[in-house]
């Protein structure tokens, strides 16, 4: 375990290999491929016009939230043992599942412009729902880069590296493909550099993604402003979307992630079902306890606390704001 610990944070990030039951990742599989099929449908169904959007983000790219009613939450793999140790380990203090998602890189996807995910530091669990290499979309990564220089030491300080600076940082270096199969995990520092390369094939490339960011105190606004912000966010994308305006289309998904930063969770509205949470165990339901659940005992870890509700309002009401003159101004 320790020897996973040092690792990561040396080198920014950890691949496991053979880690999960194939039968599992199999099942996940199985779940994933209708729910994808049906997020591709009510995507295309927003426009008028056929072909013109290849997916929801940069070229034939997807981010797609995951349900609460699966067996990939049931199943409470992401805090599994080991993950779970290192994630404790790394993260010096608390920290929470933000997003339970999904990357899929779908045929015709191109290179990604180099890039961090984040200045902050974070950490990303990707499990590939099929095996993936340099024809199929694996990711690329310049291993040590979450690191301000080679010989720092490993911090969960924010750096503060420009677009451009990531850039030059990255062409002085050798990038590495990680060559994923069923089975295995990668975690990955979020501020470490990376893209996402080409898919050559006609089959889609899906990982599960799921972010940890750290997270100290046990407090976070109220259900009901939360749900005032996704509402809004709802909003936005059904009006951003059918225009095709890129800046108004990044702003609407920025605020979404705003929303779901300030939550600590994604699950606000999707709840999780008694029937889920009775099954998960407890450092499963540790990295989720910001999440919304049928069963009030586990909603009363958090306080909801008025301040940080005052908080979030005002990033609602900037936000609608903006949004509206982004409109005015097409
Ligand atoms: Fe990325």
């Amino acid at each position: 375990m320790t020897d996973i610990i040092s690792f990561f944070k040396r080198h920014g990030y950890y691949h496991g290999k053979a880690k999960l039951p194939i039968e599992l990742v199999e099942t996940f599989k199985s779940e994933f491929d209708p729910i994808f099929a049906e997020k591709q449908k009510r995507f295309y169904a927003r426009f008028t016009e056929p072909g013109m959007y290849g997916a929801n983000h940069d070229i034939n790219r997807w981010n797609m939230l995951l349900p609460s009613e699966s067996s990939m939450l049931r199943s409470g793999f992401f805090a599994q043992e080991e993950l779970f140790s290192t994630l404790k380990s790394v993260f010096h203090g608390d920290f929470s599942l933000v997003f339970f998602s999904s990357d899929i890189s779908s045929p015709g996807s191109t290179f990604q412009t180099i890039h961090q995910d984040g200045n902050d530091f974070a950490v990303a669990l990707n499990v590939p729902l099929i095996d993936s290499n340099e024809v199929n979309g694996a990711t690329q990564i310049y291993p040590d880069t979450h690191r301000i220089s080679t010989d720092s030491e490993f911090t969960n300080e924010s750096n503060e590296f420009t677009d451009d600076q990531i850039i030059v940082r990255a062409n002085a270096l050798n990038p590495l493909t990680l060559h994923v199969n069923r089975g295995d995990y990668t975690l990955r520092d979020l501020r470490l550099i990376h893209r996402g390369t080409p898919n050559y094939t006609d089959e889609h490339r899906p990982y599960l993604s799921i972010i940890f960011l750290p997270s100290s105190h046990n407090e976070a606004p109220s259900f009901e402003v939360i749900l005032e912000g996704l509402e809004l966010f709802k909003h936005m994308k059904k009006e951003a979307f059918p225009t095709g305006n890129t800046a108004l289309i990044d702003f609407a998904n920025t605020f979404g992630r705003l929303v779901m930063a300030y939550s600590f969770s994604d699950r606000i509205h999707r709840p999780i079902a008694k029937n889920v949470s009775d099954q998960l165990h407890e450092d499963a339901l540790y990295c989720l306890r910001f999440a919304k659940f049928e069963d009030q005992a586990l909603n009363e870890r958090i306080v909801r606390n008025e301040h940080l509700s005052e908080a979030l309002k005002k990033e609602i009401v900037q936000a609608k704001n903006t949004f509206n003159e982004l409109m005015m101004d097409l």
